[in-house]
C-alpha cells in the first residue's frame, strides 16, 4: 500500500501575484493589532497543538496554550483524538491544571465536576438541586475541531471550518512520503522571546540573511536564491526548494568540503577529497549512494522518496506561524506563538523529528555528520540541529534565552529578531523593502490582512 504513496511533487507553481501592501513596524508592537490577530484570525486556523505520539494510549492527554486558550487533547478509546476547551462549564474554573497524564475522568478542582474523556458530564454533586431541571444531563466540555495528520494533532476552534487537507493543501500530499507520522520527537524546546512572533516567522520565511547570519551553513547549503525554487500556493502554503549537500556558490571556500559534508560523504561510502575542486558534484554522488546503500543500511524511508529529497531542503512554510524544514533524515519545526497580552513577546518552539534507524548510522546525517549513535551506556543518539540527543520521545523542556540555547541556528536568528524589534519601533523606520526572494514574506503579511479585513466586516 505504502509503496504506492505519491511522490513528492518538483513541479514550480505559477508566480502568484501579490499586491504589496506595505508592512509597517507597528504590526509588530501594537496591542490593538495584537488583539486583532487573537481574535480574528486565530479561532479561524488550524494549529498542531502537538504530536501525536505524547498520547499513544486511550486516556493519554496533554494541554495546548494559545493566546488565552487551554485545550485539553485527549487520546479516545477507539484510539482517535478529540479536543475540548479546558474549561469546567459550571463557572469556569480551568478543568485540567496538569501539561498531560492519562486519565479516565477530569474531575473539577471546585465544585467536583467530573467529565468521561469524550467531554460528557458524568457526576455533579447534588445535581437535583438545580434551579433549571435537567441543566446538567447532556452537558459536555465545549468541543474543538480536531484531526491527525502528518504525525501531528491539529486544532482548530471553528467548528465549521475548512477542512484540514485544504488548509493546508498541498504541503500535506507533499509531505506524506517523508512518513512523518512513524518518527520521534526527540528534541521539544520552548524560548519566551522578547519579540513579536511574526518577526521570528518572517525569518523562518527567507534565507537571504544566510549569507551575513548563517556562514556556518554554507558550506553544506546552495543557498543563492538562483538556484532555490519558490513556490507559494493559494492556500496560503509557501514552500522553498533547495539544494543541499554542496556548498553555495558564495561559500569563500567551495573548491573543497568541509565539515559536515566530510562526514556525511564517508558515511555513505564517498570519498570527500575526490570531490575537492568538483564540490558541486558530491551532491550527486551522494543521492546515488544513498540510493544504492539505503535499505542495507536501515533507512526503510528512503523509498519514498525522489533523489532529490535525499539531499536537499524543503522547506514548508504554514499560515499563520510555523515551518517545517523536511530533511530525509529529520525534519525540524520552528515555531513562534503568540504571547497572549503582550505584542512584543512570544514563545518561540523548537521540535526536531527523526526516522528510527535500525543498525549503526545516525539517525540524522543532514544536519551535523555521521557519528556512531551508539554511547558507553549502549543508548541510543542522534543529531539535532541543538546538538546530541537521545533517540526517544523528549519531555518538553523551556529553554531560557539566551542563557541557554535553543540550537546554534535558531539562536542567530533570535538574536537578530531581538534587534529588529526594537527598529521597527524607530520613526527612521516606514516599511519592509522586500526582495523577489522574499516573497514568501510579502505572502504570509498579504494572508494576515485578508483574515483581518474578511473576519473584521
Ligand atoms: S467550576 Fe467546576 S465544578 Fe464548579
Ligand atoms: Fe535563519
Amino acid at each position: 500500500m505504502e509503496n504506492k504513496i505519491k511522490r513528492t511533487p518538483r513541479d514550480k507553481e505559477p508566480e502568484l501575484k501579490l499586491r504589496g501592501d506595505k508592512i509597517a513596524g507597528n504590526r509588530y508592537y501594537s496591542k490593538d493589532f495584537l488583539h486583532k490577530e487573537l481574535s480574528l484570525v486565530w479561532p479561524k486556523v488550524w494549529q498542531i497543538a502537538g504530536w501525536a505520539s505524547e498520547i499513544p494510549e486511550p486516556n493519554d492527554f496533554f494541554i495546548y496554550k494559545v493566546g488565552h486558550e487551554e485545550i485539553l487533547v485527549v487520546r479516545q478509546k477507539d484510539t482517535t483524538i478529540r479536543a475540548f476547551y479546558n474549561v469546567c462549564p459550571h463557572r469556569g474554573n480551568l478543568l485540567v491544571q496538569v501539561n498531560e497524564g492519562s486519565l479516565k475522568t477530569f474531575k473539577c478542582s471546585y465544585h467536583g465536576w467530573e467529565f468521561n474523556t469524550e467531554g460528557i458530564l458524568k457526576y455533579a454533586k447534588d445535581s437535583e438541586d438545580f434551579v433549571e431541571k435537567n441543566l446538567c444531563e447532556n452537558l459536555s466540555l465545549e468541543e474543538v475541531s480536531c484531526e491527525e495528520s502528518l504525525g501531528f494533532v491539529w486544532i482548530n476552534f471553528d467548528r465549521n471550518c475548512t477542512p484540514l487537507r485544504e488548509f493546508i493543501y498541498p504541503a500535506i500530499e507533499h509531505l506524506e512520503p517523508y512518513q512523518t507520522k512513524k518518527f520521534l520527537r526527540v528534541l521539544n524546546l520552548t524560548a519566551e522571546i522578547k519579540c513579536n512572533w511574526k518577526m521570528l516567522h518572517d525569518n523562518f520565511s527567507e534565507t537571504y540573511h544566510v549569507d551575513t547570519l548563517h556562514p556556518e551553513l554554507m558550506s553544506q547549503m546552495d543557498n543563492n536564491y538562483n538556484d532555490s525554487q519558490f513556490d507559494m500556493y493559494e492556500s496560503g502554503i509557501n514552500r522553498m526548494l533547495m539544494p543541499g549537500h554542496r556548498p553555495a556558490k558564495s561559500f569563500i571556500n567551495n573548491n573543497v568540503i568541509e565539515f559536515p559534508l566530510t562526514d556525511v560523504l564517508k558515511m555513505w561510502g564517498l570519498d570527500p577529497s575526490q570531490f575537492n575542486g568538483k564540490t558541486s558534484e558530491a551532491r550527486t554522488a551522494l543521492q546515488n549512494n544513498k540510493r544504492k546503500l539505503a535499505k542495507e543500511n536501515g533507512y526503510w524511508h528512503y523509498e519514498f522518496l525522489t533523489n532529490e529529497q535525499l539531499t536537499d531542503y524543503y522547506h514548508y512554510s504554514f499560515f499563520p506561524n510555523f515551518s517545517l524544514t523536511m530533511t530525509p533524515d529529520g525534519f525540524e519545526l520552528l515555531r513562534p506563538q503568540p504571547h497572549p497580552t503582550d505584542p512584543e513577546r512570544c514563545f518561540m518552539e523548537h521540535w526536531y523529528m527523526v526516522p528510527i534507524i535500525e543498525g549503526s548510522l545516525s539517525g540524522s546525517s543532514t544536519f551535523k555528520g555521521g557519528e556512531d549513535i551508539n554511547n558507553l551506556e549502549g543508548e541510543l543518539f542522534t543529531e539535532t540541529p541543538a546538538g546530541r540527543r537521545l533517540l526517544q520521545n523528549a519531555p518538553h523542556q523551556w529553554v531560557e534565552y539566551p542563557k541557554e540555547s535553543l540550537g546554534f541556528i535558531i539562536d542567530q536568528d533570535v538574536g537578530i529578531a531581538l534587534s529588529q524589534q526594537k527598529g521597527v519601533k524607530s520613526r527612521g523606520f516606514k516599511h519592509s523593502l522586500l526582495l523577489g526572494q522574499e516573497g514568501r514574506v510579502r505572502r504570509y503579511h498579504e494572508m494576515l490582512n485578508d483574515y483581518i479585513r474578511r473576519t473584521e466586516k
